[in-house]
């Protein structure tokens, strides 16, 4: 089996990568900033690494001296690496570190890079899905077999509705938008079916449930036992608030911009995998 280097090991969706590819067989090397944090279970379920992981590269993506022979003696790569919550520009991360990532893998020979983009990046105005964008793009035109895996947003991102719900009260833009989110497994099962199985390609996916803005509120207010209360806010309020956040941080306004873009336009891709929204919901809504 192939030997698979996993870069943003320790998120969300690299957690679920590393166990899918460690319990198919492959040989892990898992890229990660901290292994102690690395090896306890993440947030939402996800799993810890201890016990799945080969070979441990410990340091930051963007030192390129860290990077430089990062993929030696790897034959397949994947990225979940990005910038979500971390305070850092998504440019240097998202793009010019998967760039370093991918030249050292182009460097020492790997057979393919396979790359978790965004569904819909290409279409929303935020520097995070620029950088992505730009990114992806450049691995599509590179000489190595580019997968480039487009999913919807995931559960983790959602438990933000869960948060909200608790505390009361969820804003929508446009109830009636839709999008049909992915649990992490699924994801990881899907990517590594890519991986095994196909050539260079791009891949939109999603889960099995399509669902409309108000309905995942209503899911997450069952979750936590309250009666649903939702306020409509017209999506002609948000640039203002855009401009208004970005004299403050434009690091978060940009974060604001990705996230009610994707709560403004629908984001319904083929469907995988049989993870439902409600019993992810129901195991981490009290953790
Ligand atoms: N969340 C969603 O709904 C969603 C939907 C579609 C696509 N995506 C894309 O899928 C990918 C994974 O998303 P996720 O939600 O799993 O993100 P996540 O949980 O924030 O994971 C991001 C990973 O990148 C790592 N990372 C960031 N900066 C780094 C640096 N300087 N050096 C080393 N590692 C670094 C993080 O390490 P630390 O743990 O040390 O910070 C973490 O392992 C991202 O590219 C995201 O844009 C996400």
């Amino acid at each position: 089996m192939a030997t698979a280097l996993v870069i943003g090991a320790t998120g969300y969706a690299g957690r679920h990568l590393v166990a899918e590819l460690h319990d198919r067989g492959h040989s892990v090397r898992a890229l990660v900033r901290d292994r102690a944090r690395a090896e306890r279970a993440g947030p939402w379920g996800a799993p810890g690494l201890a016990g799945l992981v080969d070979e441990w590269a410990v340091g930051d993506v963007t030192h390129p001296r860290f990077t430089r022979d990062v993929a030696a003696g790897v034959e397949v790569v994947v990225s979940a690496l990005g910038v979500t919550r971390q305070k850092a520009d998504p440019w240097a991360v998202d793009n010019l570190a998967n760039l370093a990532v991918l030249h050292s893998a182009r460097t020492h020979g790997a057979r393919s890079f396979t790359y978790l983009n965004v569904f819909g990046g290409d279409r929303c105005p935020a520097q995070l899905t620029r950088a992505k964008t730009a990114f992806a793009q450049t691995l599509a035109a590179s000489d190595i077999t580019a997968q480039i895996i487009n999913p919807t947003g995931y559960f983790s991102d959602l438990m933000e509705l869960v948060t909200m719900a608790r505390r009361g009260i969820v804003p929508l833009f446009r109830p009636g938008v839709r999008i049909n989110p992915i649990h992490g497994a699924d994801l990881a099962t899907f990517t590594v079916d890519r991986m095994k199985h196909d050539g260079t390609g791009t891949w939109d996916v999603g889960g099995p449930q399509i669902l409309r803005w108000d309905e995942l509120a209503r899911t997450a207010f069952e979750a936590v036992g309250r009666r649903p209360r939702t306020v409509r806010i017209p999506p002609a309020a948000l640039p203002p608030v855009q401009r208004l956040t970005s004299l403050i941080s434009p690091r978060l306004a940009d974060l604001v911009l990705f996230a009610t873009w994707g709560m403004t336009h629908d984001g319904v891709a083929p469907r995988t995998g049989l993870r439902r929204l409600a019993d992810f919901y129901a195991e981490n809504a009290s953790r």
